[in-house]
């Protein structure tokens, strides 16, 4: 009965060229005919909302399942099952992802020069990344459709969730990431959760060169962010965001930039959102990347976003350490359509921010401390005003790159560089561990100083 129900509520879907617009198979990522990135559609909307429903029906259904036993409503992705694509209750692959929560940020709203500032956490997820609210769909279409093994080339968080999703629903996964250059938390998680991983001697861009061709050669599903089923689960993030807010946009969301797969997700769900009738207008969605991995940032200021410009990428935010990303034009219809932009930020201001976010007792990993550099950017430029509301989407937790962490503390990260960024000093941020004498005094001592 209940697997009936989930069936009936889910939408059909299918896929189409972003290019020319051509519809193809289920299970492919470019078009056969421009080779162009695919996205999917729900036909069905057309006549009225998913299923059927009108925006206050979806709205307190996915409200009422929140209670539930049934641990596809327990998924923070599959209870809005809705607006995803139609797969079999029982092939449904969830680790329970999803229902992440929605902080305030008051010290980074001061010091960002803004009144309100939310953080989405999507690091609070299973296995401590946004990937994995895509992973359940991409993973459970790929078990639907028979695959018996899935693959991906990861900067490492990819790779963790896959890894997992993998495990939990009997599929075999390879995974190819660049030697040396993702966090050891990351390549520890693929490892403990059973993945066969090869470390390539290559930068990620490298890698996705080599796997794509061998899933042209070998029956493996391709679980990269070019997956359109990964981007529909992505999309869920900004559906939960909008109704911790009640259904009330934000003026911003502002999300890390790497693939582009992530900001395609979060845009597409929110025109979604107002094709339903479930908001009324769009906030501006914006993109930030790293100084030395800036392809879109160059893309659009020097070529005004006609041809992608690929760059060698180099960041110590190994996440979004990318330089040739595929969804570049899908982010960019995003940035246009709702009236974002794009911001690059500095190393040392995204150790800064990186620590800012932690000070306030809720920590992320560098690639996603970009989204808090890039607002302070922007907030100087006029583009964010301070009495507009913001939305920074955090996308990975603090301890996948505790060296970063340590290395920043300990005043090792920036070695013979700058010390300084908008005439802050990393000082003032560092909290080195003591070494102390195992004696009361020495603690007692040291508090009495900490006290003035
Ligand atoms: N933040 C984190 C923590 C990431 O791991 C990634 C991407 C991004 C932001 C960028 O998101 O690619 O959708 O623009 N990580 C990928 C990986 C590439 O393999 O884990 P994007």
């Amino acid at each position: 009965m209940a697997e009936q129900a989930i069936k009936r509520e889910t939408s059909v879907s299918q896929l189409r060229c972003i290019g020319c617009g051509s519809t193809a198979l289920p299970d492919r990522f470019r078009c056969e005919h421009c080779r162009d990135l695919l996205e999917i559609i729900f036909p069905g909307w057309e006549q009225g909302g998913p299923a059927g429903l009108t925006a206050q029906s979806l709205k307190n259904l996915w409200s009422d399942r929140r209670p539930s036993l049934e641990p596809a409503d327990q998924s923070g992705v599959w209870r809005f099952r809705e607006i995803l694509p139609d797969i079999a209750s029982q092939q449904i692959i969830t680790i329970r992802e999803g229902n992440t929560p929605l902080y305030e940020l008051p010290s980074c709203a001061t010091s960002a020069g803004i009144d309100h500032l939310f953080a989405k956490h999507q690091g609070m997820n299973p296995t401590g990344s946004f990937k994995d609210t895509g992973m359940t769909v991409a993973a459970s279409f790929a078990r639907q459709a028979g695959y018996k093994w899935v693959a991906c080339a990861s900067t490492g968080n990819t790779s963790a969730s896959m890894a997992a999703y993998a495990a939990r629903g009997g599929l075999h996964s390879l995974v190819l990431i660049p030697d040396g250059k993702i966090s050891w938390g990351k390549l520890s998680q693929s490892l403990d959760y059973g993945a066969i991983t090869c470390q390539l001697k290559t930068d990620f861009d490298g890698c996705v060169r080599v796997l794509n061709e061998v899933v042209e050669r070998m029956p493996v599903y391709l679980l990269n962010s070019v997956n359109p089923y990964r981007v529909e689960g992505q999309k869920t993030a900004a559906f939960e965001l909008l109704e911790q807010l009640n259904w009330e946009p934000p003026d911003h969301i502002i999300v890390p930039g790497g693939n582009l797969a992530n900001s395609s997700a979060i845009g597409k769900a929110l025109r979604e959102m107002r094709q339903i009738g479930l908001i009324s207008r769009m906030p501006k969605i914006s993109v930030i990347q790293a100084e030395g991995a800036n392809p879109l940032v160059r893309t659009i200021r020097e070529n005004a976003g006609e041809k992608l410009i690929p760059v060698h990428a180099e960041t110590m935010a190994t996440a979004i350490r990318i330089g040739n990303p595929a969804s570049w034009k899908k982010a960019l219809r995003v940035i246009t359509e709702s009236e974002g932009t794009v911001e690059q930020v500095s190393e040392i201001e995204i150790a800064l921010a990186k620590a800012e976010i932690g000070s306030e007792g809720i920590g992320c990993e560098p690639a996603s401390a970009v989204t808090l550099a890039g607002l302070k950017k922007l907030v100087k430029q006029g583009f964010v005003k301070a009495n507009e509301s913001v939305a920074l989407i955090l996308t990975g937790h603090v301890l996948k790159d505790a060296d970063f962490t340590l290395k920043f503390h300990r005043g090792d990260l920036f070695e013979g560089m700058p010390q300084e960024a908008e005439g802050r000093t990393l000082k003032s941020h560092q909290r080195a561990p003591l070494i102390l004498e195992p004696s009361v005094e020495a603690v007692v001592e040291l508090l009495h100083t900490s006290e003035k």
